[in-house]
């Protein structure tokens, strides 16, 4: 139950990737038939992407994953308009690929605006347009939070954006394939997605690139590829399990969306009738259907986890050997330290059961009864 975290590549994924793995193992860049049965199943699998965002299919740059389509998004779009302006603007709960990238650019002489989020760490619309001046040129703002779920007003924000001649880009990682993924409604201008968080393989993503933008400086120095903004050989294996993933999402969302948040709802429901003092982190409506995220008061989250012998969930800090910190996105929300520490996140996917709901509550209800019955402050 860490779906958040990455998910297993679908069989019919795999299947269809297996083919450029082995016999069909040519350069998308070259010209005799090996390379051109690879760049038609580049070509088929940038349809297959396009069609999940409702966008053309030259709209969308093949990348490793979300962590680079984020650096070429920000920083290559930073880069393209230095001399329009300088200033960028993203929150302090997006994910560290946005606030490392920022980070980055100030330290080149950018300005950067991190807004606040309320307490469901929810960006306002309102904010944003008071944070614009005449020297933005772009802002980045995450489709739905990796640690808590909530989902932004993404179209309200690009209608702000639209309005001032900002570029919008948002880290849409957690939303494709989950929420509405068309990008003409949502009204960005540039959107990362990777292959791994929507039952696709490792190290393959994407940046959807909208005709109204301007286009990023490219990162890298190499060949032509990609129109020169993303240059290297193509993972054509990658690409192809990204695209058979994107069909599957389209075709998912569309017949069993309401099954996660089924699940989800139950094991919440299961939680809280045997457990007190949990708190739920994020908006308890505008959520990502499979996400979870609960404070355990007076149990530390790291202790829940090393109990939970048969359980797989993450903990909403971040940590390190030398010491444990609470997560930036609960602080943000304003939620104290002491409880932020003690905060577990359930990411259901596709593939949980109700049978496993049912052992995972019965198993985190045996834990925390255990560790709170030796914690001193409980
Ligand atoms: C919101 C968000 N952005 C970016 C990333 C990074 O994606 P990738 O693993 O493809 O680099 C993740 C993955 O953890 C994520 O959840």
């Amino acid at each position: 139950m860490d779906n958040h975290a990455t998910t297993p590549i679908a069989p019919e994924v795999l299947e269809a990737m297996i083919p450029y793995l082995t016999t069909n193992f040519g350069n998308a860049s070259s010209t005799h038939p090996f390379g051109v049965t690879a760049k038609d199943a580049v070509e088929k699998a940038r349809h297959q992407v396009a069609e999940l965002l409702g966008c053309s299919p030259e709209e969308i740059i093949f990348t490793s994953g979300a962590t680079e389509s984020d650096n070429l998004a920000v920083r290559g779009i930073a880069y393209a308009c230095r001399e329009k302006g300088n200033h960028i603007i993203t929150s302090t709960a997006e994910h560290h690929a946005i606030l490392d990238t920022c980070r980055a650019l100030a330290a080149e002489g950018f300005e950067t605006t991190y807004l606040p989020v309320d307490k469901y760490g929810m960006v306002n619309p309102d904010d944003v347009e008071v944070a614009i001046t005449p020297k933005t040129v772009l802002m980045s703002f995450m489709y739905a939070n990796n640690e808590i779920g909530t989902i932004n007003p993404i179209a309200d924000i690009a209608a702000i954006a639209a309005k001032h001649g900002v570029f919008f880009h948002s880290d849409a990682v957690q939303g494709i394939g989950q929420l509405p993924s068309n990008m003409a409604t949502l009204g960005v201008d540039l959107a990362s997605l990777t292959a791994h968080k929507i039952y696709g393989p490792k190290g393959i993503g994407a940046l959807y690139i909208s005709r109204n933008s301007s286009q990023p400086h490219s990162l890298f120095y190499g060949g032509g590829q990609e129109e020169g903004v993303r240059p290297g050989t193509l993972n054509v294996a990658g690409i192809v399990g990204l695209g058979a993933a994107c069909e599957l999402s389209k075709n998912y969302m569309e017949t069993r969306r309401n099954c996660v948040l089924t699940l989800r709802d139950a094991l919440h429901q299961k939680l809280i009738t045997h457990l007190d003092d949990i708190h739920l982190n994020g908006h308890p409506e505008q959520r990502l259907p499979g996400n979870l995220n609960l404070c355990f008061a007076g149990v530390q989250s790291h202790a829940l986890l090393m109990g939970l012998k048969s359980v797989a969930v993450s903990t909403g800090s971040a940590c390190d050997s030398e010491s444990v910190k609470a997560s930036h996105v609960l602080v943000a929300m304003g939620i104290p330290n002491e409880l932020a520490l003690t905060a577990v996140r359930f990411g259901l996917g596709r593939y949980n059961t109700a049978e496993e709901v049912d052992v995972v509550a019965e198993e985190v209800v045996k834990v925390v009864n255990r560790l709170r019955a030796f914690a001193p402050e409980w």
